[in-house]
């Protein structure tokens, strides 16, 4: 059975049997040992993919993955050059009514950071901003919406063409920045009809960003900047970011660590994701675990037939990440393969089906609760999980 359907049935006990009800002579607990045992077995062995499931028809709230406007900034090593390139080219508009500028580059590089930092820049400060997480299915009447929502109190606006006046009456002899995250839309029709609705006339200043992993997107969006390609990190800047996840200035073993480190760091390809998520791994483990990073098989195995280095690098270092997790962690983030793709995952939803289920380890120190606590912290640390921070009321 492959374990997303396995998943899926438990899934169901648990909303229909929930823990405390379930006793000794009660079949379902039975069967939900059963599952939960194969579960564990499954971890155990790593026999299956991780994959996200999209076999499901549900219909799609938000991404887990959902970007929003807030950013660390503290915590973001560099790119403040880039930053300033992006905003002097915004500001140099030659034509300042409509400007369109698309990032591109691989997936975890820091495009949507960028974008973040750009949105937060005091050059923007006077402007009205929008932040839209547009992900891999695009669908203009939302879009619409979610700018509608974030420049006025009004919800939801049913028909296109009600949208598109809307959105002329609310850009309208304004200053508007609007973040387009995550776009992976080829179609061209679409793109423009994306833009057209977003370009409204000579007395607003509309500044737009897209984010996306595809130059042929950034192409053919109807741009006024030519594309900005973002450069793969440095290894030293990796090094950096792993320095920081791993509060390396605080261990006494640091003589030893640096070299392995470095190493390490040298295994991201410059992917600010891959970097984060060792990083966040290889804190407070010893240095005999630091070099059994280091060597791990999966750096040499192919993973993914036609995928670019990157995606490789990317992948091998979550997959790191993942076989060093501790197991109780690893059959709670195993378990988030239940909720279909693009699934808005309510925390403490999840957290009581993580009890109910009985992933949580034991401890003397900690309730239930609060390890669960901690296993989100910890998958949102690993950039297994993404915390989306925008209002309810957004949601798709
Ligand atoms: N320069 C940086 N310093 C530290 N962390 C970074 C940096 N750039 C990106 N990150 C982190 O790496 C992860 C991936 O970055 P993100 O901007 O989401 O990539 P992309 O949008 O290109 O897929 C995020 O968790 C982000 O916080
Ligand atoms: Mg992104």
């Amino acid at each position: 059975m492959r374990m997303s359907s396995l998943l899926k049935l438990g899934r169901v006990v648990v909303h229909q049997y929930p823990g405390p009800t379930i006793g000794p002579e009660n079949p379902m607990a039975n069967e939900l040992k059963k599952l939960t045992d194969g579960l564990y077995d499954m971890t155990k062995n790593q026999r299956f993919s991780l994959m996200p499931d999209d076999s499901s028809n549900v219909q799609q709230e938000t991404d887990i993955q959902e970007t929003s406007s807030d950013v660390e900034e503290s915590l973001i090593i560099e790119r403040t050059e880039e930053r300033d390139n992006m905003v002097a080219t915004l500001s140099g508009s030659i034509s300042p009514e409509f400007t369109v500028l698309p990032i591109y580059g691989f997936g975890g590089i820091g495009k949507t950071t960028l974008a973040q930092l750009v949105f937060d820049d005091a050059q923007f400060a006077g402007y009205f901003k929008v932040w839209v997480y547009v992900s891999q299915n695009l669908v203009l009447n939302k879009i619409g919406n979610s700018i509608i929502s974030q420049l006025s109190e009004e919800s939801h606006v049913a028909e296109r063409q009600m949208i598109h006046i809307k959105l002329r009456e609310l850009l309208a002899g304004k200053k508007v920045l609007i973040v387009l995250d995550d776009v992976w839309e080829k179609n061209p029709d679409t793109l423009n009809s994306l833009m057209a609705m977003l370009r409204v006339g000579v007395d607003s200043m509309v500044t737009v960003i897209v984010t996306t992993r595809d130059e042929a997107v950034a192409r053919e969006i109807c741009h006024t900047v030519e594309p900005y390609e973002l450069e793969t990190l440095t290894d030293k800047i990796c090094w950096k970011i792993i320095k920081q996840k791993t509060a390396f200035n605080d261990r006494v073993d640091k003589k030893r660590l640096k070299h392995i480190g470095r190493e390490i760091a040298t295994k991201c390809g410059g992917v600010a994701l891959a970097a984060q998520s060792l990083g966040y791994t290889l804190k407070g483990k010893t240095p005999d675990e630091w070099e059994s990073v280091r060597d791990h098989y999966i750096w040499n195995v192919s993973i993914l037939e036609e995928s670019s280095s990157r995606d490789h690098e990317v992948l091998a270092s979550m997959l790191i990440s993942y076989s060093h997790m501790p197991e109780c962690l690893r059959s709670c983030f195993t378990y988030c393969a239940v909720f279909p793709k693009g699934h808005n995952i309510v925390k403490y939803d999840l957290i009581h089906q993580w009890i109910a289920l009985g992933f949580t380890e034991r401890s003397r120190i900690f309730d239930s609760m609060q390890l669960c606590e901690k296993y989100v912290v910890q998958l949102l640390g690993m950039s297994f999980l993404q915390y989306s921070k925008t209002p309810m009321s957004d949601r798709w």
